[in-house]
């Protein structure tokens, strides 16, 4: 069933475990996807980015998150991740996406907050949630790139004007996560997710989560993240199915036989993934 991401992370919110968002491109990512969020019966967030839009084609990304939505047994929000642009997230609202993301935190906080308004206004009058992002996330996602001496920490009290003046439905935070394959391992700056929690009324987003190890996204979860976003991990699940399999059998070349075992190491991932966020049984059912 397709729902709005406000629906799904106010539920997560209330009862204290949190929605994998993870990115899709293909077919095969939705699919891994959708399979793992009925076997667990877990509420699941499918986001394109910018980056997977241009890939994939609105038109068929759009009808690959819609047609697995409506057909789930469990609820699935549809959601654009990292909209730099209003024309973007108006594209993708036009095409049936439950929830987008305006990310402007590129800007000054004064633009930030004026860029993100615009979208709301017009998201809120359709029924669709929106997502916006203060403070800097380090690290690459598609074509948003933040050196790491650039990255910067959300200032909790700027938070709270940010939410109270453009009406947001859930807030990107940045705390210690970055886009991509980690470095070294994460430092969480978990106090400032509490005091974040406790100032918000609004469900907070963890992103960078890829890497990220198990025990620190439990902790988070605990401190009031509401939703996590997964990219790096299925990417990496994706290739190494198609290494493996193509090493076994170099001569190959059913492209189903070459994607089933990655479809199949997507769908590993992503339950794992759900069973560390406590989404597990909490489909709606
Ligand atoms: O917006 C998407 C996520 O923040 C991706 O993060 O690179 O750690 O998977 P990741
Ligand atoms: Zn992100």
């Amino acid at each position: 069933m397709l729902v709005t991401g406000k629906e799904l992370l106010l539920d997560a919110q209330e009862k204290g475990y949190a929605v994998g968002a993870f990115n899709i491109n293909n077919m095969e990512i939705v699919q891994a996807i959708i399979d793992a969020a009925e076997e667990t019966n877990s509420p699941v967030i499918l986001q394109a980015s910018q980056g997977g839009i241009k890939y994939a084609g609105i038109e068929y990304i759009a009808a690959l998150g819609k047609t697995a939505a409506r057909n789930a047994k469990v609820p699935v929000a549809l959601h654009l991740d990292h909209g730099t642009d209003f024309d973007q997230v108006m594209l993708c609202i036009r095409h049936g996406f439950t929830s987008v993301m305006i990310d402007g935190s590129r800007f000054p906080l004064e633009e930030n907050i004026a860029y993100t308004k615009k979208v709301v206004e017009v998201a809120k009058a359709v029924g669709v949630s929106v997502e916006a992002e203060l403070g800097k996330i380090g690290g690459t996602e598609d074509h948003i790139t933040v050196k790491a001496k650039d990255a910067t920490f959300t200032d909790p009290d700027e938070a709270l004007r940010f939410v109270n003046e453009t009406d947001i439905d859930f807030l990107a935070i940045a705390v210690g996560t970055a886009h991509g394959v980690y470095k070294g391992k994460p430092e969480l700056d978990f106090a400032r997710i509490a005091t974040i929690a406790d100032l918000l009324t609004v469900p907070l987003v963890l992103h960078g989560s890829s890497g990220v190890p198990d025990e620190d996204l439990k902790q988070a979860i605990s401190l009031g993240i509401s939703k996590i976003n997964i990219d790096t991990d299925i990417r990496i699940a994706f290739a190494n199915g198609v290494k493996d399999f193509l090493k076994k059998d170099p001569d190959n070349f059913d492209p189903r036989k070459i994607l089933g075992p990655a479809r199949a190491a997507m769908k590993e991932i992503v339950m794992e993934k759900m069973h560390i966020f406590g989404s597990v049984n909490k489909g709606w059912k």
